[in-house]
């Protein structure tokens, strides 16, 4: 029997985040070749592949092509245990993005090479910022004619906001590519355009200077990164691991992930790199993975996985202590003690149920309605997980329902899908008004869809105007009352019953603000964070 220490030190959770077509699907796939998960190589975008490797678990991910889900994957590598996180990089899922980023020790960002850094990679990149993710940067698509790579570390400093430490080195890109020069391991891997193969091409060359590197790439290009490596050696010097770790810097890999080039060197740095599941923010201070007792928070639920199945999934993850299968746990919100029978983990594709499960571990449990996004389950102590907010939408419209006779169907489906945090939902205390917010355009069509295939119920959005929502607290109850009489037509619940002050305009909220000082207006439902509108 390993200890928990053991368990821990085996461990990797981490997301892989970019602008969508950067190439993270096709590197999560590499991934998942290396680790035993798939076992097809080549053949990126075949079906047989998207069916069993990746998040793409709802229809209408298939019909648009776009990674609504997020998922987890997880695979054993060299003795370790990897538990990957998928994201949505659609900028409509960003919420969903935000808050599986909270579940993840580390990141990969790919970048494509040719476009560099996109808006969407910025975003995601002051989330990470925001709690200190350490982050590892992969340069993408090499084959292609993409932009000189020291502009390109000079351009993910600018737009990313980090300090970059390249621990690779491109010998050419586009068709003249000829391979990637591993400075942290000092050897060369040579690029063998088309090959499918998961084993790479490498030469271990430990002094540049030899001639066989002049055999192998031609002098030209031997001489370039001799060059190259001896400017960036000059530059960069060690990479300082802890400030890594911190967040301040980030290491930088070049590659072709569609051509599996680069990618076992990413994989193997990130796993001597990254760090293992560390200690958590709590309303009760840190919790740290070696605690003895057991507690973790689930990040995502989601609605039939299965269509053959009704039930959802919370996905939880495992922050201290062990998670036994069959054992009491507490959860925090209900107060309720529940044990789970089935709890499972995502090793490759399919869904094995586990017995125990340890920090960073993320196991999916069978939900039938009594989980939240945010609820925190400990073995009978109450403090909650930080860090999972509800942020202000920033589309509105309100909710119509077009057949009368699926009413019950149709409240149903709503309560569910804002619970898995597909959108956030608003009601009205008199009349029954609901108004859905969302990040996207695109999830209004996704909640449209998946109301009428899920729940068989028919709605439609009408347009409203909206410009935020905000969580209204203040110790002045006269006050409050007073606030919520006089704008009662836009004091709404949230679904957690939260009293939210629509407001019409960044004039009206102003005026508001201005009227009310004794009122707090937040932006998040996490209130302790102060966040002002
Ligand atoms: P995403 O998940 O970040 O959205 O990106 P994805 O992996 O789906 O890749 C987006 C496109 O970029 C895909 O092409 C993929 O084949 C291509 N790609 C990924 N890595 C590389 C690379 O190293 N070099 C080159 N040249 N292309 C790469 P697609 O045309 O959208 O799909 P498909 O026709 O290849 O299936």
């Amino acid at each position: 029997m390993s200890s928990i220490q053991e368990e821990i030190d085996k461990r990797k959770t981490f997301g892989i985040i970019s602008h969508p077509d950067a190439g993270k699907t096709t590197l999560t796939e590499k991934f998942l070749l290396y680790g035993g998960a798939i076992q097809t190589a080549g053949a990126v975008k075949s079906n047989k592949i998207k069916k069993s490797a990746t998040s793409d678990f709802m229809e209408i991910e298939r019909q648009r092509g776009i990674s609504v889900a997020t998922s987890v994957m997880s695979f054993e590598y060299d003795g370790r245990i990897v538990n990957l996180l998928d994201t949505p990089g659609h900028k409509d899922f960003a919420e969903d993005t935000y808050r599986t980023l909270t579940a993840v020790d580390s990141v990969i960002i790919v970048v494509d090479c040719v476009k560099g850094v996109e808006e969407q990679t910025q975003k995601l990149m002051e989330v990470c910022r925001m709690r200190n993710t350490p982050v590892i940067v992969f340069i993408n698509k090499l084959d292609r004619e993409g932009k000189d790579p020291y502009d390109l570390l000079d351009e993910i400093e600018e737009k990313l906001k980090i300090k970059v430490h390249p621990l690779s080195w491109p010998i050419n890109r586009g068709s003249l590519f000829k391979g990637v020069y591993n400075i942290h391991k000092k050897y060369l891997n040579l690029f063998r355009a088309g090959s499918q193969k998961v084993e790479e091409e490498s030469l271990s060359i430990h002094d540049l200077s030899v001639k066989e590197l002049d055999i192998e790439v031609g002098e030209q290009d031997a001489n370039k990164l001799r060059e190259d490596i001896e400017l960036i050696e000059g530059v960069y010097g060690s990479l300082n691991k802890q400030d890594y770790l911190d967040g301040t810097i980030a290491p930088v890999f070049f590659g072709s992930a569609i051509n599996n080039f680069g990618v076992k060197e990413l994989l193997e740095s990130f796993l001597e790199l990254a760090p293992t599941p560390g200690s958590r923010p709590t309303d009760k201070g840190d919790v740290f993975p070696t605690d003895k007792d057991f507690s973790g928070f689930i990040f995502k639920i989601h609605a039939n996985l299965d269509p053959k199945h009704r039930d959802r999934i919370a996905f939880l993850r495992v922050c201290s202590g062990k998670f036994e299968r069959n054992k009491f746990f507490y959860q925090v919100r209900t107060k309720k003690n529940t044990k789970f029978s089935s709890p499972f983990s995502f090793l490759a594709s399919a869904k094995n149920i586990v017995d125990e499960a340890y920090p960073g571990d993320v196991i999916g449990l069978y939900d039938t309605g009594n989980f939240k996004i945010g609820d925190t389950l400990t073995e009978g102590k109450d403090f909650n997980f930080q860090g999972i907010p509800s942020f202000s939408p920033e589309l509105f419209k309100e909710l119509v329902n077009t057949d009368p006779m699926k009413t019950k169907q149709l409240e149903k489906g709503i309560q569910q899908l804002t619970d898995e945090g597909v959108a956030q939902l608003f009601t009205h205390e008199l009349g029954n008004k609901k108004i859905v917010g969302v990040v996207g355009d695109l999830q209004f069509e996704v909640i449209q869809y998946r109301l009428q295939h899920e729940y068989k119920a028919s709605c439609m959005f009408q347009p409203i105007s909206l410009h935020k929502a905000c969580w209204i607290t203040s110790d002045n109850k006269a006050k409050m009352d007073e606030f919520c009489r006089v704008k009662y037509q836009y004091i709404y619940k949230d679904k957690d019953g939260n009293i939210v002050f629509l407001a019409e305009s960044a004039w009206v909220l102003n005026v508001a603000r201005e009227n009310y000082p004794e009122i707090e207006f937040h932006t998040t439902s996490e209130f302790k964070t102060k966040q002002k509108a």
